[in-house]
């Protein structure tokens, strides 16, 4: 095994380093030779049997709509009624090896019309990227690449969306576009929206020749990169499509930004680029967080990101949404060869787990806030004084007490066990397991959110009747894969998109990035394409260089 790495250091010279083990490369992310214990079947089997129920319960009461309502045994249609809880699940079916429910799932697709919308007419661009853009692609590599079917549907439904872009200069996709009209609606988007595409409108021109798909979806990510940040790489939350500009300077890891962030790094390593935009963004992103938002908090020196307000004034919030920070974090410092920011992650990690670790359920909310030296002097109604009791005894405060089947905590546990091998992290994702069969499962067999993860009366705060798709997406997918053979779906294989969904990624490179974090950017500046556009398009979008030098 050592002369095995030994052969590839020499091929590769002087860019690779060797870890204090030998035995690692630089831009390898999981550690080598990686073992499950052999207790760790017996919790797959259970995560599995989980879906199984749970789909089942979809199956039976919703099949073919968006989600499972699984108190009231009905569904609902929130993501346009393309039957979203079976595209997103696909993948984690076929990781399974839940064949029956892969063929019955690609027979299914094979019937859906993307032209049009079941129900609303309004379609989001991110969500319907990343939850069935993402799930097909996903699906199609997954299963050798035998049905042509998923990439088809795939094209249909992107080519609806290119409508996002709507005049000749525009970079940024609207957000929200009427599919009977193809129209847009205009108004402000988000960086996450706007910045969220790139992964799988990259694949999508992979695997159809079209160009255009990721020439439209990284023209934004690249109009975003070039404007200059509140602050060096931290892009503001809010950007209008309209005039390219950010909208306030609100900064945050969380909501509304997040998946940019997420993004930069992960089509770097995706696409193997030799632009060195993408990772540089995103190391000067991290670099500007470390020196501007992390914080400990006073009780339990627990790490955390805090948020930066439109007046710059620091905002001690994070949130179950904002925790995938760690996992993505791991990733980009393994693949910068940089420690610092791998440990860094570590601690993010921790604090994250100890959302879960602290409550009545074992499972962690969906907004909480810190107290650190430099936080605000606590008033007498926040927090409350059940919260400053709270705080004294956990290091965090919760101030939306609910679960709706969010993925990140346990997202950036599967990263962390896959990167360190401690198997504290497996001991964590069995316990949460374990909290989720005990406290989300209803007699209809499918799981529900819940209002107070703070109380394990579950009756007393009450139950959130839905099931969204990133249940079977995400959380399942990420507890299988924490305990299945480490070569399975490997770090170093794939890359995960926001919604869970592995792609197949080459070889990586030795090294991402130029090395250090940049100094900021000018503004971007539109050029006129030097690539010709198809003759007849309805998407004149491409008025720019999407290689600028
Ligand atoms: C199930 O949901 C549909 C769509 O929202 C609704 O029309 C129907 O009344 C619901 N059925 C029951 C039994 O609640
Ligand atoms: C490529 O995709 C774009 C966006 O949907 C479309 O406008 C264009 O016609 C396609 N080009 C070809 C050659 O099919
Ligand atoms: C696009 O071009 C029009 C006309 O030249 C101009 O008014 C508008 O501001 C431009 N939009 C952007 C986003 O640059
Ligand atoms: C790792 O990243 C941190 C944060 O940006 C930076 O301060 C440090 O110089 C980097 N270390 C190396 C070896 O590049």
């Amino acid at each position: 095994m050592v002369g095995l790495a030994a052969t590839f250091t020499r091929c590769v010279g002087a860019l690779a380093i060797l870890s204090p083990f030998g035995s690692a490369i630089a831009g390898q992310v999981q550690k080598p030779f990686l073992q499950v214990p052999l207790s760790a079947f017996k919790h797959r089997d259970d995560v599995k049997d989980i879906f199984i129920e749970s789909y089942n319960a979809y199956r039976k009461f919703a099949f073919g709509h968006d989600d499972l309502l699984p108190i009231s045994k009905n569904f609902s249609d929130g993501r346009n009624g393309w039957g979203a809880s079976i595209v997103d699940g696909m993948a984690t079916m076929r990781i399974m090896g839940l064949d029956d429910f892969f063929n019955e799932a690609v027979d299914f697709v094979g019937k859906i019309d993307f032209s049009e919308s079941q129900t609303p007419d309004t379609v989001s661009i991110f969500e319907t990227t990343i939850r069935y853009l993402g799930g097909l692609i996903s699906a199609f590599e997954l299963s050798g690449k035998q049905h042509k079917i998923l990439i088809e549907k795939a094209q249909q439904l992107t080519d609806k969306m290119a409508f996002a872009w709507e005049t000749k200069n525009q970079t940024i996709p609207w957000r929200l576009l009427d599919f009977s009209t193809n129209t847009p609606n205009l108004g402000t988007s988000n960086i996450a929206e706007a910045g969220t595409l790139d992964l799988e409108w990259n694949r999508l021109s992979l695997y159809t020749g079209n160009d255009t798909y990721r020439r439209l979806a990284e023209g934004s990510v690249r109009t975003i990169a070039g404007l200059t940040a509140p602050l060096p790489g931290l892009a503001a939350q809010g950007i209008d499509p309209a005039t390219n500009a950010f909208v306030g300077n609100y900064i945050t890891w969380g909501g509304g930004s997040d998946s940019y962030f997420e993004y930069l790094i992960k089509y770097a390593r995706l696409t193997n680029t030799n632009d060195n935009l993408f990772a540089d963004t995103w190391h000067t992103a991290v670099d500007s967080s470390i020196k501007n938002l992390l914080r400990k908090s006073k009780v339990g020196d627990h790490l955390y990101l805090a948020d930066r307000d439109d007046e710059g004034k620091i905002v001690h919030i994070s949130s179950h949404l904002a925790c995938f920070h760690g996992g993505n974090w791991i990733l980009g410092g393994k693949l910068l060869n940089n420690d610092t920011i791998v440990n860094i992650a570590l601690d993010l990690v921790e604090a994250c787990w100890n959302t879960y670790a602290s409550t009545e359920t074992g499972i962690g909310p969906e907004v909480f806030e810190f107290i650190s030296e430099d936080s605000f002097q606590p008033s007498d109604t926040h927090p409350n004084a059940q919260q400053r009791q709270f705080f004294q005894k956990h290091g965090f405060f919760i101030t939306a007490s609910d679960y709706i089947l969010r993925p990140e905590v346990l997202e950036s546990n599967f990263y962390a066990w896959r990167v360190t091998g401690d198997t504290k992290y497996l001991d964590r994702a069995a316990s949460a397991a374990d909290s989720f069969r005990k406290f989300l499962r209803v007699d209809s067999g499918g799981y529900s959110g819940i209002n107070d993860v703070d109380d394990a009366n579950i009756n007393k705060g009450g139950r959130i009747d839905d099931t969204e798709s990133f249940w079977f997406a995400e959380v399942l997918k990420y507890l299988y894969l924490t305990f299945d053979d480490p070569d399975h779906i490997s770090l170093d294989k794939f890359v995960f998109n926001t919604e869970a969904q592995p792609f197949e990624a080459p070889p990586a490179k030795p090294v991402y990035g130029s090395g250090s974090p940049l100094p900021p950017k000018g503004p971007y500046v539109m050029k006129v394409a030097d690539i010709p556009l198809p003759a007849i398009s309805p998407i004149p979008a491409l008025q720019f260089d999407p290689f600028p030098n």
